[in-house]
C-alpha cells in the first residue's frame, strides 16, 4: 500500500477538514452593526465604534442584562423587534464584559489558605464523592484551570508531549473564560465537573492498562471543551430564533459542533502544540470532534445500541484504537450526564442549576411568545418530575451498559446514587402531588427533535 495510498487519505481528510472549518458567513445585510463572521481564529465584529476583535462567539442574541435582572426592568418590546433585539445582543455580549467575566488578578487568584485547601483537596482528585463546588470556591471560581492543569500533570502529559506550561495555562484559561459564568448550569464548573469524572473514568482498570498518552490527552482537553461557549438555551432554541448557528450546521448537532470548533479555535489560538506535525494536529482537532459530537443527547440511541451489541458480541478489543476511541465517547457521554450518579448533596445541586437554566429558557420563550420547550414550564414542571424522566429513559440505560463493560466498585457505586437519588425525587413527587408515578412523558420521544438538547445536561 504504501507511502501513496496514505498521502492520498491525508490529504482527502485535510480536504474535509478545512471545508468544513472555513465557513465565511455573512448577516443580513439588514444588520448593519456586523459585516460579517468568521468562525475559527479572531472573530472580527465590525460596529460603529470599529473593529473588535473577539475569539469566536455564539453570540447569545438576549442581553442577560435585561433578563437575569431583580428589579424587573421592563423593557417593552414587540414581537416585530424580537428578532431586532436578538441580533443586536450578539454584538453586545460579544464582549466580554456583558459576559459578566471578570478577569481575575492574577497576583491574588489564590488567597494562601484556601490555595492550601485547593490542593489538598486535589490529592483526592480520582474519588468519585470530589466536591467539585467546593473546589471552585477555594480556588477563586478557577476550578477548570486548576482541576484541568492538576490532571495534565499527574497523567504526565506535559512531560510526554513536552508542553510549555505557561502556553497550557493560558490555553486552559482562556476556556475557562469562554464558558458563560452566567449560565446556571452550562459554565465552566460543569466543565470541571466532567473532567474530573472522566479522569475517574480513565483510571478504571480495563481503560488504564490500554489506553496510550494520546487517549488521555484527548480525553482530558474533550472533557474540558466539550461545552465551549454554550449559550444557556439548547437547539430548539436556536433553530426557532434562526440563530446563524443554526443554519451554519444545518440545524443538526448545533451545539456540539459549534463547541468542537470554539475548542479547535482555542487550541490554534494558543500554539499549545504548535511544535507537533501538521499531520498530528489534524488528527487530534478531528478526534476531539468525534468525542465532543459524541454528547449529543439526541443521538444517544444509535451509540448505546453499538454499544450495547459490542458487549452482546464481547468483541470490544481494547489494543484496536478504533474500539478504543468509541470507548472514550461512551466514558465522556457517562462523564457527561452522571450528576444522577453522584452523592444526593452534590447531585441536588445539578439537578436546581440545569431546571433553572431550563426554566430559564421557557421564561424568554414565553416572553417572546415562541413557544415554551419541553421541560421549560416553570408552571407545568417540576425539578422531581424532570430528573425522574432523565435518570429513566437517558441515564439508567446508559450507566447499565457502563457496568457492564466496566464491572467496578465505582460502577457499582454509581448506580447505588443513582437509585437512592431516584428513590429521593419520587418522595419529592409523591409529596407535591400525591401521585407518585408520573414520568414525563417528553423524555418518551427521544428521537424527536422537541426533545430539549439537553436534559442532557451536557
Ligand atoms: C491587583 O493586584 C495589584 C497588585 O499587583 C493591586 O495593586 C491591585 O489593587 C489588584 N486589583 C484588584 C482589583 O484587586
Ligand atoms: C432548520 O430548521 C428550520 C425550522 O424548522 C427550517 O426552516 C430550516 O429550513 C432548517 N434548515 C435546514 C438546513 O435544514
Ligand atoms: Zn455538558
Amino acid at each position: 500500500m504504501g507511502i501513496a495510498l496514505i498521502w492520498c487519505l491525508a490529504l482527502i481528510l485535510i480536504k474535509w477538514i478545512t471545508s468544513k472549518r472555513r465557513g465565511a458567513i455573512s448577516y443580513d445585510s439588514s444588520d448593519q452593526t456586523a459585516l460579517y463572521i468568521r468562525m475559527l481564529g479572531d472573530v472580527r465584529v465590525r460596529s460603529r465604534a470599529g473593529f473588535e476583535t473577539e475569539r469566536r462567539g455564539s453570540h447569545p442574541y438576549i442581553d442577560f442584562r435585561i433578563f437575569h435582572s431583580n428589579s424587573e426592568i421592563e423593557v417593552s418590546v414587540s414581537a416585530r423587534n424580537v428578532r431586532r433585539l436578538l441580533s443586536f445582543q450578539r454584538y453586545l455580549r460579544s464582549s466580554r464584559f456583558f459576559r459578566g467575566i471578570t478577569v481575575p488578578n492574577s497576583s491574588n487568584i489564590l488567597d494562601d489558605d484556601y490555595n492550601g485547601q485547593a490542593k489538598c483537596m486535589l490529592e483526592k482528585v480520582g474519588n468519585w464523592n470530589f466536591d467539585i463546588f467546593l473546589f471552585d470556591r477555594l480556588t477563586n471560581g478557577n476550578s477548570l484551570v486548576s482541576l484541568t492543569f492538576h490532571l495534565f500533570n499527574l497523567h504526565g502529559l506535559i512531560e510526554h508531549f513536552q508542553l510549555d506550561t505557561m502556553k497550557l495555562r493560558r490555553f486552559l484559561v482562556m476556556v475557562q473564560e469562554d464558558y458563560h459564568s452566567q449560565n446556571p448550569y452550562h459554565n465552566a464548573v460543569h466543565a470541571a465537573d466532567v473532567t474530573q469524572a472522566m479522569h475517574c473514568y480513565l483510571k478504571e482498570p480495563k481503560l488504564s492498562k490500554s489506553l496510550t498518552p494520546w487517549d488521555v490527552l484527548l480525553s482530558l482537553i474533550a472533557a474540558a471543551t466539550h461545552d465551549l461557549d454554550h449559550p444557556g438555551v439548547n437547539q430548539p432554541f436556536l433553530i426557532k430564533t434562526n440563530h446563524y448557528l443554526a443554519t451554519l450546521y444545518k440545524n443538526t448537532s448545533v451545539l456540539e459542533n459549534h463547541h468542537w470548533r470554539s475548542a479547535v479555535g482555542l487550541l490554534r489560538e494558543s500554539g499549545l502544540f504548535a511544535h507537533m506535525s501538521l499531520e498530528n494536529r489534524q488528527l487530534m482537532e478531528s478526534q476531539i470532534g468525534d468525542l465532543i459530537l459524541a454528547t449529543d443527547i439526541s443521538q444517544q440511541n444509535e451509540y448505546l445500541s453499538m454499544f450495547r451489541s459490542h458487549l452482546d458480541r464481547g468483541d470490544l478489543c481494547l489494543e484496536n484504537a478504533n474500539h478504543r476511541h468509541f470507548i472514550l465517547q461512551m466514558a465522556l457521554k457517562c462523564a457527561d450526564i452522571c450528576n444522577p450518579c453522584r452523592t444526593w448533596e452534590l447531585s441536588k445541586q445539578w439537578s436546581e442549576k440545569v431546571t433553572e437554566e431550563f426554566f430559564h429558557q421557557g421564561d424568554i420563550e414565553k416572553k417572546y411568545h415562541l413557544g415554551v420547550s419541553p421541560l421549560c414550564d416553570r408552571q407545568t414542571e417540576t425539578i422531581a418530575n424532570i430528573q425522574i424522566g432523565f435518570m429513566t429513559y437517558l441515564v439508567e440505560p446508559l450507566f447499565g451498559e457502563w457496568a457492564r463493560f466496566s464491572n467496578t466498585r465505582l460502577s457499582q457505586t454509581m448506580l447505588g446514587h443513582l437509585g437512592l437519588n431516584k428513590a429521593s425525587w419520587k418522595g419529592v413527587q409523591r409529596e407535591q402531588s400525591g401521585s407518585g408515578d408520573d414520568v414525563d412523558p417528553a423524555f418518551e420521544e427521544m428521537d424527536s427533535d422537541i426533545l430539549p438538547q439537553e436534559p442532557r445536561l451536557s
